[in-house]
């Protein structure tokens, strides 16, 4: 993989400057949202190797996580003095059911690289108490923060969520327990087995724990997220559309597949 954060085949537009404008890079194919994602994080490792980061789940990393698992076997990148905050989990949900995000980020990539793995924190799915274990969570953010790069993807059809702050989030919410949209169940249920019930709700890193972040990229692919960032990026700023809230922060880049931008 090269060291280069961009290929030549993006199309940059404009987005109105209300507050701030964020970076959107629209590439050809899937596979160069893969690319370009994998190369901003390993940039970022090896200009602080002891970054500090939050790392997202779903369909859409899985290529980006393939890319940077190749290039720690490759020696060109090296995770062990990262510190790594899970985006959100399921709740409730054990950590070893294989749809948990705590399994997903070991299969993925904690299994394949050389992190330390004293320094990986993903909220506990199966703690008593999900208020508790969200405001322990929140302030190991704080103590180790601030969150050098935070990755996200956003949800499907018009949940327009970031983490799983779903549609009502507020732009001050904090790490928390939040019921799952309908739309979110739906898409995600692919995950579960059929005679299962999947969880209906999650623990979150809320709207404010994310903006804190130094740098925020959000990774979007398919025409199943193009309403979603078309409301984000031209829509009013507010809590029907929690993606829009990114624009309130100077630093974010929206890294989209041709699909994912149709309606830019
Ligand atoms: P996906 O999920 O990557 O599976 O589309 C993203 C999200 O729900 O935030």
């Amino acid at each position: 993989m090269s060291t280069t954060t961009h290929t030549e085949s993006y199309r940059q537009v404009e987005i109105p400057p209300i507050p701030y404008t964020p970076e959107v890079l629209i590439f050809p194919t899937p596979q160069e949202v893969d690319l370009c994602s994998a190369q901003v994080v390993q940039e970022q490792l090896m200009a602080k190797p002891d970054s500090v980061l939050t790392l997202p789940t779903g369909g859409t990393p899985v290529g980006m996580y393939r890319h940077l698992v190749e290039s720690c076997r490759a020696g060109t990148i090296d995770f062990s003095q990262v510190r790594a905050f899970n985006l959100d989990e399921y709740y409730p949900i054990d950590p070893n059911h294989q749809a948990s995000y705590a399994r997903f980020m070991r299969d993925n990539l904690y299994a394949h690289v050389n992190m330390n793995s004293d320094r990986i924190y993903v909220p506990n799915g199966a703690a008593p108490d999900p208020d508790i274990e969200a405001a322990e969570y929140e302030a190991l953010i704080k103590q180790y923060g601030p969150v050098d790069l935070a990755v996200l993807g956003i949800g499907p059809g018009n949940t327009c969520h970031i983490g799983f702050n779903e549609r009502g989030s507020d732009v001050n919410s904090r790490s928390r327990y939040m019921a799952l949209d309908q739309q979110t169940q739906q898409a995600n249920s692919i995950y579960f087995a059929e005679n299962e019930v999947m969880p209906t709700g999650s623990l979150t890193q809320g709207i404010a724990t994310i903006l804190e972040a130094t740098r925020i990229i959000l990774l979007a692919k398919g025409a199943g997220k193009a309403w979603g960032i078309q409301r984000a990026l031209r829509g009013d700023i507010g809590s029907d559309a929690p993606a829009s809230y990114l624009r309130y922060h100077p630093n974010v880049t929206f890294i989209l597949d041709h699909q994912a931008a149709q309606y830019l």
